[in-house]
């Protein structure tokens, strides 16, 4: 889908634990913390705005888009150890999921963020 200037306009599911899905528009070049928080999505607090110090935007991103994100950082890794609910080989932090013009990316909330 294309937004108002001609760009793309990925779609982000996200995927509570007991299943239900809420699925946003979000621009290129936001969070996938970002839009879930604007759009009151359940689960994603975002505490700290997004400078990698709350781990409350965690969430497992879908195996086989792993690779369209740039890998986990030091500091990312330190704060999912961190994280309210243990964290999978997916995990990730949801703000440092920048959205680009690769599709859309699927994302599922963990039980518990604080
Ligand atoms: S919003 Fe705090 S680490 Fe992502």
């Amino acid at each position: 889908m294309t937004n108002d200037r001609g760009t793309t306009m990925p779609k982000v599911f996200y995927t509570q634990p007991d299943g239900t899905q809420r699925i946003i528009d979000a621009p290129e070049g936001e969070s996938v913390m970002r839009a879930a928080v604007r759009n009151g999505v359940s689960g994603i607090v975002g505490q700290c705005g997004g400078s990698l110090s709350c781990a409350t935007c965690h969430v497992f991103l879908a195996e086989d888009e792993a690779d369209r994100f740039p890998p986990v950082g030091e500091e990312e890794d330190e704060m999912l150890d961190c994280a309210a609910t243990d964290r999978l080989d997916t995990s990730r932090l949801s703000c440092q999921l920048v959205l680009d013009g690769g599709g859309d990316v699927h994302v599922t909330v963990p039980e518990a963020q604080l």
